[in-house]
């Protein structure tokens, strides 16, 4: 660890929240891996691209890392490979317990999720392999925005403490540098800078999951309303981002 980085011990989220939470994405991003050497950018194939696009212009120096649900469309996996080649990087890719997905596709198939909701299914193929990588970060950055669900998204802040994915040992700190923009943001980002993208944005999709779990919309539907579309809007979290419901509920 290099002088200049700070320990998650001595780090004070609350003081950093205040000064950076009117900055801009590209300034919140280069804080982060400037003073988190063990630090990686979670990447799930849609437009949180243009995390990594910024960051490609600030550092040759970062990690990205991806889960592989086993269940993304062609289009994802087209896009991270092509994203791995176009800024020549590393998108180090995670994987589900094989033993845990054959257990649960055994007992209730491929569709569980349909019938029973998506938490058991995402904690095996997400959380879990996100628990892991987690486990080994001081710091992950996400692309999430307030404005992709008003349910449990509206007060993201632009940095946090993980209490989810935190223990005894250490705090887990979590970036948010596209927290305060719009969809519309993102987009006049990826078209001004050439930012490869997901080719299923093409065909109506706007927020990009898993293929049995993420529909297309229609226009001035809420862009979360693809996911998960047969449940409620409150339950549109697979765990990824469990601190949003923990701070829902403490307000
Ligand atoms: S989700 O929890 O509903 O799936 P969403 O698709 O909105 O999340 O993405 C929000 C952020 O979570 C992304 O910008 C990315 O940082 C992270 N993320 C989501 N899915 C993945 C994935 N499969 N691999 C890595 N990061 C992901
Ligand atoms: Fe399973 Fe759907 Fe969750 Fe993907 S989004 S892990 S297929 S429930």
């Amino acid at each position: 660890m290099t002088e200049s980085t700070i320990t998650t011990h001595d780090f004070n989220v609350a003081q950093l929240q205040a000064e950076y939470s009117q900055k801009s994405p590209q300034q919140i991003l280069k804080f982060a891996l400037d003073k988190f050497e063990n630090l990686a950018i979670s990447f799930s194939g849609a437009e949180d691209v243009v995390l990594i696009d910024m960051a490609s212009r600030l550092t040759k120096n970062f990690k990205v890392f991806s889960i592989d649900t086993g269940r993304l469309h062609p289009e994802t996996y087209q896009l991270l490979d092509c994203v791995r080649n176009h800024y020549e990087i590393d998108v180090e890719i995670l994987f589900p317990d094989a033993a845990q997905v054959e257990e649960l596709v055994k007992t209730k198939g491929l569709f569980s999720f349909y019938k029973d909701g998506h938490k058991e299914c995402c904690a095996i193929r997400k959380v879990i392999p996100l628990r892991r990588k987690l486990n080994t970060l001081d710091a992950w950055v996400t692309g999430q925005r307030k404005d992709q669900n008003p349910d449990t998204r509206a007060h993201i802040p632009v940095v946090q403490v993980d209490t989810a994915f935190s223990n005894g040992d250490r705090q887990l700190i979590k970036f948010n540098p596209l927290a305060n923009w719009t969809s519309s943001q993102v987009w006049g980002y990826i078209r001004a800078m050439e930012v490869p993208y997901n080719k299923l944005h093409e065909k109506g999709f706007v927020s990009i999951g898993c293929e049995p779990c993420t529909r297309s919309v229609l226009p001035n539907q809420q862009e979360r309303e693809g996911r998960w579309w047969w449940e409620n809007a409150q339950e549109k979290e697979c765990g990824f981002h469990e601190v949003n419901m923990n701070s829902n509920h403490q307000r």
